[in-house]
């Protein structure tokens, strides 16, 4: 498996403080409950956190999905909950991509049903080609229409999520794509 470099740090970074601007604008005069979904949102949740200018409070959530490993299959379990009360907060749910859309709409769901007042969603890829949920993402870094990205968190079995770029694992080699590996 090889890795063609898709998006580097520099642009990541740019990227994040642009969401974190936008979110920051919109969410003046609130302080909103940032709940981020693990393991692999946890570099961008940090960088975006850092970059948000008004008062937040943050939580984690846990889910865990049963099936293979590169493909959602839509059953979903929460393995760590939640532990600020979501009770008439305004929340905005973080992950760091959206494939199916599986995973981010169960989450959404049970942010509702803790009484949270208004509900948005930030991911920093959202990936087309497997959506089979029609969530509205609200604020989004990068769209991708296809591709199994690693790096900045994402992984693959484990592996990659300590590299600062993203990458995009690629079965084949051939003259274009040795360049990032
Ligand atoms: C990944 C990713 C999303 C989800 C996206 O998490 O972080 O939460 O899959 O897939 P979906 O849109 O098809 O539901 P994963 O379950 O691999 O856990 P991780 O964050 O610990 O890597």
């Amino acid at each position: 498996m090889h890795r063609r470099i898709l998006f580097s740090k520099e642009q990541i970074d740019k990227r994040v403080n642009e969401l974190a601007l936008e979110i920051s604008r919109d969410y003046q005069g609130v302080e909103p409950v940032f709940v981020g979904l693990l393991k692999g949102v946890i570099f961008f949740f940090s960088d975006l956190l850092r970059a948000i200018s008004i008062p937040a409070r943050i939580d984690f959530i846990r889910a865990e999905s049963y099936g293979n490993s590169m493909e959602s299959s839509g059953n979903i379990r929460i393995t760590k909950d939640v532990e600020v009360d979501l009770r008439s907060k305004h929340v905005i749910v973080v992950d760091d991509i959206v494939d199916t859309g599986l995973t981010l709409s169960h989450i959404v769901d049970v942010v509702r049903s803790r009484g949270a007042e208004t509900i948005k969603v930030c991911a920093l890829i959202d990936k087309m080609e497997r959506r089979t949920s029609n969530i509205n993402i609200d604020y989004w870094g990068f769209r991708i229409e296809k591709g199994f990205v690693v790096g900045y968190g994402l992984d693959y079995a484990e592996k990659f999520r300590c590299l600062p770029d993203i990458y995009v694992l690629e079965e084949k080699v051939n003259n274009d794509t040795v360049k990032g590996d």
